[in-house]
């Protein structure tokens, strides 16, 4: 498929979808979420993919929603249109794991597009912030509910009323950004961490999603309750014999998804 505003290159088991607006510091607009999310669809349906990359330049991740493509609409437009709903919706509804690495500007959109990943691996020149306020308006598509879960009230309470960036030191401590690896090796970690990833049985990485994602949909006893029922779902797979004979024959495991 052909893209107009992002690159997607398939590395073995590893997609690496690109971000592509450089001269609006890929703001997110129309166009671009939906092949966004026509990409990460293709390669969860993919036979070959096994975890995916999403990134955006060294200068910008994604410096919010196209200020440009909003700013006239009014709120009968928004609404009808459901402005950005299916997008992310489609984008969180991937069954794959996703690795957001994350360099120079993220922010609005571009925020809350990293936080629908699975996890951040921010490079040292990463500034994450939801600056949303300063236009008069506040995060759409879940940046007050997911940075909340993420940092807690206090800091996304801070970074939402003031609109203030964060550094990727801060994005670490905080609990935003999984790690922070120097910017020129970025993209080089961020492959190696979805490499790695690949190698493990994708009915465990996709229940890992699952189970990890539900802690933030339902009470303790619920969760456990549903990562239980998952864990012994895998014990119907050769994976989970495989993954445990080749332990104990102290070899590497060969798993086959099956
Ligand atoms: C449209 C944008 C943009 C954006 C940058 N550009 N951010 N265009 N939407 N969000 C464009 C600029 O207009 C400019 O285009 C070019 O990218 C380079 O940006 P500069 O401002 O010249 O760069 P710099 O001085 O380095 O400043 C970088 C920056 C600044 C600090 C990131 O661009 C900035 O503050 N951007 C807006 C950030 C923001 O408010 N994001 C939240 C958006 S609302 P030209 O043509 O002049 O070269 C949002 C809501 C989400 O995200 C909810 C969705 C439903």
């Amino acid at each position: 498929m052909a893209f107009e505003t992002i690159t997607v290159e398939t590395s073995d088991d590893v997609c690496l979808i690109t971000l592509n607006r450089p001269d609006a510091l890929n703001a997110l607009n129309s166009t671009l979420l939906k092949e966004l999310a026509n990409a990460l669809e293709e390669a969860d349906a993919s036979d070959k993919v096994r975890c995916i990359v999403l990134t955006g330049s060294e200068k910008a991740f994604a410096a919010g929603a196209d200020i440009s493509e909003m700013s006239d609409k009014g709120f009968v437009e928004m609404y009808s249109e459901q402005y950005f709903a299916k997008g992310s919706e489609r984008i969180c509804g991937i069954s794959k794991p996703i690795i957001a690495a994350v360099s120079g500007y993220c922010l609005g959109g571009g925020c809350e597009l990293a936080m629908m990943c699975d996890f951040i691996i921010a490079s040292d020149t990463a500034k994450f912030g939801q600056p949303e306020i300063n236009l008069g308006v506040i995060a759409g598509i879940g940046g007050t509910q997911r940075l909340t879960r993420l940092v807690g009230k206090s800091k996304s309470m801070e970074m939402h009323l003031t609109g203030r960036f964060m550094d990727a030191e801060e994005a670490e401590r905080s609990g935003l950004a999984s790690r922070v690896v120097p910017a020129k090796k970025l993209k080089e970690e961020a492959m190696a961490t979805a490499h790695k990833i690949a190698t493990k049985s994708l009915l465990a990485t996709r229940a890992v999603k699952q189970a990890v994602n539900r802690a933030e949909e339902v009470s303790l006893s619920e969760g456990v309750l549903f990562e239980r029922a998952l864990f012994y779902g895998l014990f119907a797979s050769d994976d989970q014999k495989e993954g445990m004979a080749a332990f104990l024959e102290k070899r590497e495991p060969q798993f086959r998804d099956r």
